[in-house]
């Protein structure tokens, strides 16, 4: 059985937009593939790590405090997630990369957040695709394609429907590197999936057409991403 990696975004989980109604179909379409596949679901903290972070930051906290903050963050939502999926969701969110591969199990799905210091759940989930030997990681976020630029702020902005990893690379190895950044994807998961040559489809989360399609490895609106 094929293995997938989702990362899922907490501005996927949590953005205060109907998330109930969403997680409970986005629910279904799990239940729906995890005879087929082996699924792991690695869960971000979204605006909820933001704000911790900017409270703590604000209060002098070091980095690595700011990251436990948002860690913890990562498995509020990763518990949320695993609840939602009832008996196909394995309850114990694991918190690290080798207790997710270990607690692997046919047709349920572990479930987890992040797991220390210093990167984002992009990361972890590139480490456990890697661990696992999963096919492909599903990015699902709050953008439906890797642009040239934000969408969001730069109305010139391009949609990229393929990139090489050595191109998402470059377009993510910029910036600052802190706790709480927001990018398309996490640099050191950009470097893992390259080095690893793993697939990284990247779709909105919310649209759970383009999610499935992902997972199975269909064509997709968003940006796949590959050698
Ligand atoms: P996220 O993975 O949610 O980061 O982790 P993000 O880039 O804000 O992603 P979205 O918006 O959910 O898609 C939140 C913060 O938690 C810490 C980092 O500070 C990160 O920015 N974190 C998370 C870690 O230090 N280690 C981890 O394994 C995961």
């Amino acid at each position: 059985m094929d293995k997938v990696v989702v990362s899922l975004g907490g501005s996927v989980i949590v953005p205060d937009d109907d998330d109930d109604i969403f997680l409970k179909r986005f629910a279904e379409m799990v239940w729906s593939l995890c005879d087929r596949y082996q699924l792991y679901l690695v869960c971000g903290g979204g605006r909820i790590a933001r704000y911790y972070i900017k409270v703590g930051r604000a209060l002098g906290l070091q980095e690595s405090d700011l990251d436990e903050l948002g860690i913890m963050t990562t498995r509020i939502n990763a518990t949320l997630v695993a609840r939602v999926l009832r008996e196909k969701g394995i309850d114990k969110v694991p918190t690290d990369i080798l207790e997710a591969h270990r607690m692997e199990r046919k047709g349920k799905v572990v479930v987890m957040g992040g797991t220390v210091p210093g990167h984002t759940t992009d990361a972890v989930s590139a480490m456990l695709a890697k661990e696992v030997k999963a096919v492909r990681i599903v990015n699902g976020t709050s953008v439906d394609a890797v642009y040239t630029a934000d969408p969001r702020k730069d109305p010139k902005a391009e949609r990229l429907p393929r990139l090489t990893h050595q191109q998402l690379y470059e377009l993510v190895n910029v910036g600052l590197h802190g706790a709480g950044p927001s990018n398309v994807f996490d640099r050191l998961g950009a470097q893992i999936a390259r080095d690893n040559h793993i697939d990284i489809y990247i779709v909105d989360g919310r649209d759970l057409a383009d999610m499935r399609a992902a997972i199975e490895g269909r064509p997709i609106k968003g940006t796949v991403v590959s050698d």
